[in-house]
């Protein structure tokens, strides 16, 4: 019998300090109308910690909601364009901290589809045999690379972490198809240079170069296509029909974009799921803290064909196909909770604004 990769435990953690568009109008040239209409965020969170702490709490919920034990793990992946060490690799250091001493441990970088992209890898390894039992994550700390003068990026993105823990099953449910791609060429509309290696290890202070350089139309344009596109292959390969789906958790990128590759997939609203109006947009972060809420509040029952899509950074796009297994609510509930912190907005802000402030960008959208 094939063996599947289903989806056996979920969760998230999101940072407690919100960033409302209200707050960005004091920043920033923007307004929360503006915002809200063109992006369908309302608010977005900022962390007063590293990514790999916002990693540890969703993967601590995500075992306790499969009923898992971390020793049980085979591997752990991290999907995330802002680790907080490079070496060692986050999956790294999540498995001492989760003393997952069986599991093998690595990050993958897709930008904002390192979740689906990494969900491909697990059906690969799953119906293989090399894995068993998987905890996949998305974290992201975003507001590293976020100068809160540049209204075109600030308001978008948010931070947080979701984890989801994958099981090997022969009962027929589990991912079905994949689709992956990337566009090298189109890379430069979205660039972190800062995050990487290039050039001397002075040029890593340098502020003109350290803020997310986002070309937003163009991605914009290539991502209601490409997720569209993605997701329709996805659908051919599993052999089935989009009124088969249930449910669709696109990457949180921006609600327009979801809601124009939902009218090209020709969804109605009740397969589409959203929570970017509370979340903003986190990257690899975003599609597994949509699984989880779809999750709790019930949009999803055994046996449901739900497909993850995403568009991103690269350029990379992805889409899974998967048949919800058995469990639909927690087996356990984890206490795992973030440090608490008695930082204003303000208080974390701060280095951000300080840093970018020691130059005056060229252009202004
Ligand atoms: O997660 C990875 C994938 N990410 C995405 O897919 C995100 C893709 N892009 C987007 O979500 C959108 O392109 C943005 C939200 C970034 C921008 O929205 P847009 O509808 O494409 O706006 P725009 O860049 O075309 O700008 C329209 C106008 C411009 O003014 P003029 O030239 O018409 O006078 C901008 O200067 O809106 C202005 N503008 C703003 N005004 C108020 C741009 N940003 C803002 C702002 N507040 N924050």
């Amino acid at each position: 019998m094939t063996q599947r990769a289903v989806i056996t435990g979920w969760g998230k953690c999101l940072p407690p300090t919100k960033l409302t568009n209200h707050d960005l109008e004091e920043l920033c040239e923007t307004s929360d109308e503006w915002i809200f209409e063109r992006t369908g965020i309302r608010e977005r969170r900022i962390s007063h910690v590293e990514a790999t702490d916002l990693a540890e709490i969703a993967a601590r919920r995500a075992l306790a909601c499969a009923g898992t034990k971390a020793e049980d793990l085979d591997l752990i992946i991290v999907a995330t364009c802002t680790p907080e060490t490079l070496v060692p690799s986050t999956a790294a250091s999540l498995e001492k901290r989760l003393g997952a001493g069986n599991a093998a441990a690595f990050d993958l970088n897709a930008a904002c589809s390192g979740f689906v992209y990494a969900t491909s890898v697990v059906a690969a390894l799953v119906e293989s045999g090399f894995a068993e039992r998987v905890l996949v994550v998305g974290s992201e700390k975003i507001r590293y690379v976020l100068d809160y003068r540049d209204r075109s990026t600030c308001i978008i993105f948010g931070d947080g972490a979701g984890a989801a823990i994958f099981e090997a099953s022969d009962s027929g449910a589990g991912v079905l198809s994949t689709d992956m791609g990337a566009d090298g060429e189109s890379g430069k509309t979205m660039v972190f240079e800062s995050c990487g290696t290039k050039g001397d290890p002075s040029s890593i202070t340098d502020p003109s170069q350290a803020g997310l350089h986002f070309e937003g139309q163009a991605v914009y344009k290539m991502a209601v296509t490409g997720m569209a596109a993605s997701a329709t292959r996805a659908i051919e390969k599993a052999g089935i029909d989009i009124s088969d789906v249930k449910l669709v958790i696109p990457h949180q990128a921006n609600a327009r974009i979801i809601q124009a590759a939902g009218r090209r997939l020709k969804l109605n609203d009740e397969q589409l799921f959203l929570n970017i109006e509370s979340h903003g947009n986190t990257a690899a972060a975003s599609i597994p803290m949509a699984i989880s809420d779809a999750m709790e509040s019930k949009k999803i029952s055994s046996g449901d064909i739900v497909i993850l899509t995403s568009f991103g950074g690269g350029i990379t796009w992805g889409s899974t196909v998967l048949r919800w297994g058995e469990r639909t609510a927690p087996a356990k509930i984890s206490d795992a909770q973030l440090p608490p912190t008695q930082k204003t907005l303000l208080d974390i802000l701060q280095p951000n604004l300080d840093f970018f402030n020691q130059y005056q960008p060229t252009t202004h959208n």
